[in-house]
């Protein structure tokens, strides 16, 4: 099995003294690749800080080069910086900034062509789940991806149920496997040629408790962590889990 990916999402918390704590408190594992995203104006010190030990990443991106954008940062200033993974499309973004799906490709590419790893973030609403259209929603926010897919650089997805994010409501490790065979055919289907490289993660009030449980599945190829990842112990925790 390949080496699962663990991301923390630090979303709009944390301070200088997190990244600090986080670094002092970090113990690599032999099987998994660590990622931390916090905010991005930690993201300078957190790279001279970590010096290697995990990768640093970033949780959105301009869909523009470069110019008059004000406030938005562009993915080569994010490389420049030693930044290896993007968050796209996390729901927050999706539904406080009313980003599309267009959007999301354009920024998925923008991170490709600057050498970094897309994390392309999907999944369904409660209702979309509770009327039985979760499949579809998934697969079509996949298939809009379809350019990035088939870039042919590094690329992961992060399958996070809406309903799941930060409610303390995980899905359950049977409901994220059967939606991560489910994206793996969609993959397949998209791009036939890149599709085993793509990791499938899963995402959504995964915590220090219920990781060995999602873990003892191999679909689910790392996590993407919030409320979690803030807390040291917890993701240290999730990181022991996934090394196996
Ligand atoms: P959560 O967030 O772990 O706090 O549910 C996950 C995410 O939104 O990436």
């Amino acid at each position: 099995m390949r080496k699962r990916l663990v991301i923390a999402n630090w979303k709009m918390n944390g301070s200088l003294a997190l990244v600090d704590e986080m670094v002092a408190g970090f113990s690599a594992a032999s099987h998994v690749d660590v990622i931390v995203a916090p905010p991005s104006v930690y993201v300078f010190h957190l790279t001279e800080v970590a010096a290697g030990s995990f990768g640093v990443g970033l949780q959105d991106v301009s869909q523009f080069e470069s110019g008059a954008h004000t406030g938005d940062l562009s993915a080569a200033m994010m490389a420049e910086l030693g930044a290896t993974a993007v968050l796209v499309g996390h729901s927050e973004r999706r539904s406080e900034h009313g980003e599309t799906d267009a959007t999301v490709a354009a920024k998925g590419l923008r991170v490709l062509a600057a050498g970094m790893m897309p994390v392309i973030c999907v999944g369904e609403s409660l209702a979309e789940r509770e009327s039985g259209q979760a499949e579809a929603k998934v697969r079509a926010q996949i298939e809009a991806q379809a350019d990035c897919l088939r870039f042919g650089g590094e690329i992961a997805i992060a399958y996070e149920p809406v309903w799941a994010i930060g409610t303390g409501k995980s899905a359950s490790a049977l409901e994220a496997v059967a939606m991560h065979r489910e994206i793996r055919r969609v993959l397949q289907e998209v791009t036939a040629e890149y599709a085993q490289g793509i990791r499938i993660l899963y995402g959504g009030s995964v915590n220090g408790e219920n990781a060995a449980e999602l873990f003892s599945h191999d679909e689910i190829e790392g996590v993407l962590v919030g409320g979690a990842s803030l807390d040291t112990e917890q993701f240290a925790a999730i990181i022991r889990a996934a090394d196996v």
